[in-house]
């Protein structure tokens, strides 16, 4: 019996049946009694660096053993934190741009939507506070986060945030119809993740993120780029954004920013946005959390970007994007595969045929569950799996990961 509740789990299943991991290194992990499996999903879409990594360890025990823990509100401040926003408003796509650390993805998601309503509120648009989100978009488990969810689960809370609504994911057209039911003078701002990662893995159609930026900016609306799979090499640039010549008012991003060896995650904030803030006395942001800031956490991430800088994980991410793809995409001749679905970046999703899933609403986590016991680990989708391994992957390892699939699908 496990005291434990899993997050997204049937506990009458996993009770007694749980996979205990112990040990990782590289594209690998183990479990208690000695079994390997390959990554194949990064855990959850993080570990972007890959398992093991001496250099991060080393850093946050250094870290651990100087100043473990100090909060960031008011004027105090940590080395590292002020390092990591640094190098985070570095690498943003506008010069100036200003950072707000959270404790995950979810929490960063709070923090955007919250701050896209404050700034309006700020600019004299306090009536500014619809959230446009898409439908197949994955944006945390928070209330916020919820309430602009885009899979069918959120109806079982409840409504949760109001003021808020979903428009077809793949259709501008849908986005600048609702921004006008609405009244653009209602609408806060538009959510968006640049590849729909949890919702299937869907790129966007071509133009179709340079439309939505452009509906956005004509309506005052503010563009919430959702980078937390995205972001850190994922895409084969480092915030996912620039993969498609975005400027987003407000990035969120968490995950890969850490590769998941400290929970860390936060919001790039464009000058335009940030600058209020910054420039009038008396106008703050009444939000944070305990651990906004938190300098294990920092140096964990300071390391993790040095490695995906010295080792040039995010440039490789884009070398091995086609071969991967196009390794993948050959389970398409199994009779069962209905498309390989991904094609930008180190992810891709292997959808079964719509009347095979149609017949048997079972038949994606068998698939998910024989990739397991064939030594693979992927992410569950409604349609099929998700395969996003960390970015030090191998051509063999891939090899790998399509076998696996292949002897899985012919155990359907
Ligand atoms: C696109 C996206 N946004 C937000 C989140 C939430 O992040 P977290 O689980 O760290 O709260 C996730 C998590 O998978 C995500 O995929």
């Amino acid at each position: 019996m496990t005291s434990l509740w899993h997050p997204f789990a049937d506990m009458s299943a996993v009770d007694g049946a749980e996979v205990v991991l112990v040990r990782g290194e590289g594209v690998f992990v183990w479990d208690e009694h000695g079994r390997r499996y390959l990554d194949g999903s990064s855990s959850l879409w993080y570990a972007n660096v890959g398992h093991g990594r001496r250099e991060i360890g080393e850093a946050v025990a250094a870290q651990m053993r100087a100043l473990e823990s100090f909060h960031l509100f008011g004027d105090l401040a940590n080395r590292p934190a002020l390092e990591l926003a640094d190098r985070l408003a570095d690498l943003a796509p506008e010069p100036g741009s200003k950072v707000f650390l959270t404790s995950g993805g979810g929490e960063a998601i709070e923090t955007a939507t919250k701050l896209a309503r404050l700034v309006h509120g700020v600019r004299g648009a306090p009536e500014r506070r619809h959230l446009i989100s898409r439908t197949g978009g994955y944006h945390g488990t928070h209330g916020i986060g919820t309430s602009i969810l885009g899979l069918p689960y959120k109806d079982e809370f409840g409504p949760l945030v109001l003021e808020t609504s979903q428009v077809t994911w793949d259709d501008s057209g849908a986005l600048e119809a609702e921004i006008e039911r609405l009244g653009a003078e209602n609408v806060a701002a538009f959510v968006f993740e640049p590849v729909i990662g949890s919702g299937g893995v869907l790129p966007p159609p071509a133009g179709y993120l340079e439309a939505v930026v452009e509906i956005c900016r004509r309506h005052g609306v503010l563009t919430i780029a959702d980078s937390v799979i995205g972001g850190f090499g994922r895409l084969g640039t480092w915030l996912g954004v620039e993969r498609f010549g975005l400027e987003p008012d407000l990035i969120v991003f968490a995950k890969g920013v850490t590769s998941g060896y400290l929970p860390l995650g936060g919001v790039i904030a464009a000058p335009s946005v940030a600058e209020p803030f910054w420039t009038s006395p008396g106008v703050s942001f009444a939000h944070g959390s305990t651990y906004s800031g938190h300098p294990t956490c920092c140096a964990a991430a300071l390391a993790n970007l040095g490695l995906l800088a010295t080792d040039d994980l995010v440039g490789r991410a884009l070398e091995l994007e086609s071969g991967f793809h196009r390794r993948l995409a050959q389970l398409c001749e199994h009779e069962l595969v209905a498309e390989v679905r991904g094609g930008v970046g180190l992810m891709a999703a292997v959808a079964l045929e719509p009347e095979v899933v149609a017949r048997d609403p079972e038949a994606p986590r068998r698939l998910w569950l024989g990739a397991r016991e064939a030594g693979l680990l992927t992410r569950s989708l409604r349609d099929g799996v998700a395969v996003a391994p960390p970015l030090v992957v191998e051509d063999e390892h891939v090899e790998l990961a399509v076998q696996a699939l292949a002897a899985a699908l012919d155990l359907i």
